[in-house]
């Protein structure tokens, strides 16, 4: 059961975020990657396409004898976390925007939060605000546009630095000093979002460390962390792919084969 794969899922391409961090960390683990590109943004979704999708993938990771799902998204673990917990029996470990270490972090009391709607509405991230940031300023934006961007692997062309100048500079004017990327697409952007804050000193963080460190926590206490050698990665990806596809061999920085749901 320990060599059994750990199956991976996100609205898309982001989630590939957390994967590159699962590997640093654990590399003896095989992983399954979910990239529900047909259906991204979640964000714009209604809650039973969202529960559906959720379904179909949890039942795709189980088909394929998965021993953790780890949902790498936080629109789907804002919405439907819970729900799944109470659906499937393998360990689910879920994310959620980095609010406690940037409220820790934060000099000028100021912090801006780029997130999907979804998830700026939830319940689970209200709670983390009426938590950790009872005397801070918290800026939000729910950033549109952002998903389709990394989607098409646009990281730095003129329109995405339009849209980040658009979400982040009114939050800069306002002296935040930490921005937290609550959406696993967004570190993607994390470069142009630098860029874009120039000499204004801005601290980025996001919860993929969190997510691994919960991910090792939950697989050592099953007993479920592979200590032989890894064998193979899978990535899978609901859309339609075109032969010369590239981005998510370009996010991680290397040459993957996807399997395509929709061949
Ligand atoms: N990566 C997803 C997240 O973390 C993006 C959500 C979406 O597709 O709208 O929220």
């Amino acid at each position: 059961m320990s060599q059994a794969p750990i199956g991976i899922f996100d609205s898309g391409v982001g989630g590939l975020s957390i994967l590159k961090t699962i590997q640093q960390h654990l590399p003896n683990e095989n992983l399954l990657y979910f990239a529900d590109s047909k259906y991204a943004p979640y964000g714009q979704l209604d809650e039973t396409t969202l529960k559906q999708r959720c379904l179909f993938i949890a039942d795709f990771f189980v088909k394929r004898k998965a021993k953790a799902m780890v949902i790498a998204c936080n629109t789907a673990t804002a919405l439907m976390a819970e729900w799944l917990r109470t659906e499937y029996d393998i360990p689910i470990i879920a994310i959620e925007p980095a609010i406690k270490p940037a409220a820790a972090m934060t000099k000028t009391n100021r912090i801006g939060v780029f997130a999907t709607q979804h998830t700026l509405n939830s319940e689970r991230y209200r709670s983390l605000l009426e938590r950790f940031t009872a005397d801070k300023e918290v800026y939000e934006s729910a950033c549109l546009g952002f998903v389709e961007q990394v989607e098409k692997g646009e990281l730095d062309t003129l329109k995405t630095i339009s849209l980040i100048e658009k979400n982040l500079l009114p939050m800069l004017d306002q002296n935040i000093d930490t921005l937290v990327l609550g959406c696993t697409h967004y570190p993607f952007l994390s470069d142009s979002i630098q860029t874009v804050a120039g000499k204004q000193a801005l601290t980025i963080v996001d919860n993929a460390d969190a997510v691994c460190l919960q991910l090792i926590r939950v697989l050592a206490e099953l007993q479920l962390l592979n200590l032989k050698l890894h064998q193979a990665n899978y990535y899978f990806n609901s859309a339609e792919l075109e032969d010369d596809n590239q981005v998510m061999s370009n996010l991680l920085g290397y040459t993957i084969k996807i399997f395509s749901l929709e061949k």
